[in-house]
């Protein structure tokens, strides 16, 4: 395997020796599982709030709504509960993540992960098993602080043992379980959705298996060094360093994250030093490109995909099934973005898809406005033209914004604030994906196909921030992102234009340079 050599913006080289080891890979991958708990769960509530003997024994009023014969196309799921029912997660979530960010700070990354997927078995059990609404939504609560614990910190656990130079690639695995927990869910949903009446159960009961996976497999992976490092373990984490790299020469790589945490060991209260000047570019990019990664309108895409295809007449299983095709493109565009981020960089991916995912969105709302009238069904070549555009609308998030988002604010912030600021983006994601969940099915039935000219016109904004705001990290060690990254960024440099002090007044070493 090559070594790494770097070279920054003043010419020197910088050279961490790295091979792409085993180690890094299995880790990566076990970790990655978290990704598969909140995909699958994406994935089945999708499904199952489509399943009639579901929403027969939770959701009775909607069921019926449903099989009125003029019931309006653009109302007929809104529900304030059923609604309730998909986002009560997201707002235990927001609880896990910032509960998880202290932990993984204290605690380290790996047995946060470790809290995630009980939190998360214990869910799908009692979903499983759920006798009445309250057994259910405790259960979402249970999975959803599952999943406020795992995305925090799996995201930040692989770009701490990703070699500079894969980071972006290794990252990105996150997003391909997400997408494959998903995929998983809807054939799931496809199969038991024939199992009357209790299909729903093994739906929600299936959950179980990526937790147990993570469980299982997090006995297996290492700590990261800079973790280890951070809680005072020198020695264990320069032994970790040497087996994650696959080299005994990790001098160089071990002293910068050990400068990098003697700093942070100034800072005391993380979520306040936040706030700081200094802070305000790594918090804005990261908390803005979860934002906008909701505001692509993935989540109504995602979450409602099913009932969105019934909306235009193609029937239970047709809707599924369609869900099913349109959810493999995922994937496929995922891993071509692994194989590319770390090569084009991240920018370049964020401007293309913006614009690919506002043209097949903006398609999409002109089709159903033109097409779809309050209570007809939309003729079959035209559905079958909106499940295209979805999939190219997919295409596009799967190598952009989907993955990026967990990326992008992973490698943006010095160790100082790392988990705290990203914690904070997490949770930005976590309120947007719920604010857009609870909100979607009742936006369709007012604003109807104007929905998705909202999106297009956030599409637009992303695409400018993208191109002038958002500087580009590939490649760069995680712990050189303040000297070579923000402080070069052409409007970001100010932010630390006077002395740049940190909560105990101290000024971060301006030069760690690596001869
Ligand atoms: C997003 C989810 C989305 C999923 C789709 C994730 O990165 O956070 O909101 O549903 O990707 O693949």
């Amino acid at each position: 395997m090559p070594e790494l050599t770097l070279v920054d913006g003043s010419g020197v080289r910088r050279d961490f020796p790295a091979k792409l080891t085993w180690q890094v890979i299995v880790c990566t991958v076990i970790a990655a599982c978290g990704g598969l708990m909140f995909g699958y769960d994406i994935g089945i509530s999708g499904g199952v709030t489509g399943m009639d003997m579901f929403l027969e024994k939770f959701f009775p009023e909607v069921y019926v709504r449903k099989h009125q014969a003029k019931a309006n196309n653009y109302c007929k799921f809104s529900s304030q509960l059923l609604q309730l029912f998909t986002s009560s997660l997201y707002l235990a979530a927001i609880v896990g993540c910032f509960i998880g960010s202290i932990c993984c700070k204290k605690r380290g990354r790996k047995p946060t992960m470790q809290i995630a997927s009980v939190f998360f078995l214990v869910g799908a059990i009692l979903n499983a098993a759920a006798l009445n609404i309250g057994m259910l939504i405790a259960g979402r609560l249970c999975l959803g602080a599952g999943i406020g614990f795992g995305n925090q910190a799996v995201p930040l656990f692989i770009s701490e043992i990703a070699p500079a130079r894969y980071r972006g690639g290794l990252n990105l695995c996150f997003q391909l379980l997400i997408t494959i927990g998903i995929l998983t869910a809807n054939v799931v949903n496809y199969a038991t959705s024939k199992l009357h009446p209790y299909g729903w159960r093994i739906s929600l009961g299936g959950a179980a298996c990526p937790a147990l996976l993570l469980l299982l497999g997090s006995v297996m992976i290492v700590e990261t060094p800079t973790s280890l490092i951070e809680r005072g373990k020198n020695e264990e984490g320069l032994h970790t360093l040497k087996k994650i790299r696959g080299v005994d020469n990790v001098d160089k790589e071990y002293e910068e994250i050990s400068q990098a945490v003697e700093f942070s060991r100034q800072i005391r209260h993380p979520f306040k030093n936040l706030w700081k000047r200094s802070s305000r570019p790594q918090l804005v990019c990261g908390a803005l490109i979860q934002i906008f990664q909701q505001f692509t309108g993935i989540s109504v895409v995602m979450l409602y995909a099913p009932v969105l295809f019934q909306t235009m007449g193609l029937g239970e299983n047709a809707s599924l099934m369609s869900a099913l095709m349109t959810n493999t493109v995922k994937p496929i565009g995922t891993l071509f973005a692994i194989f590319v981020v770390d090569r084009f960089g991240r920018r370049a991916l964020l401007i293309e898809a913006a614009i690919q995912m506002f043209i097949s969105l903006g398609a999409i709302g002109v089709i159903l406005a033109v097409h779809l009238h309050s209570t007809n069904v939309v003729e079959k070549h035209y559905a079958v033209l909106v499940i295209v555009l979805v999939c190219v609308f997919l295409a596009g998030f799967a190598w952009s914004w989907g993955p990026l988002g967990w990326l992008i604010p992973s490698e943006i912030f010095p160790i100082e604030t790392r988990s705290a600021g990203f914690s904070v983006a997490v949770i930005m994601n976590f309120v947007f994906t719920f604010l857009v969940a609870q909100t979607f099915l009742t936006m369709l039935c007012h604003l109807r196909a104007g929905t998705f000219f909202l999106y297009c016109a956030m599409l637009a904004v992303m695409c400018l921030f993208a191109k002038y705001f958002l500087p580009e990290t590939k490649g760069v060690p995680i712990d050189e992102m303040v000297e070579r990254v923000w402080k070069q960024h052409w409007f970001w440099k100010r932010c630390y234009k006077d002395h740049d002090t940190g909560e105990g007044g101290l000024d971060k070493p301006k030069d760690n340079t690596i001869a």
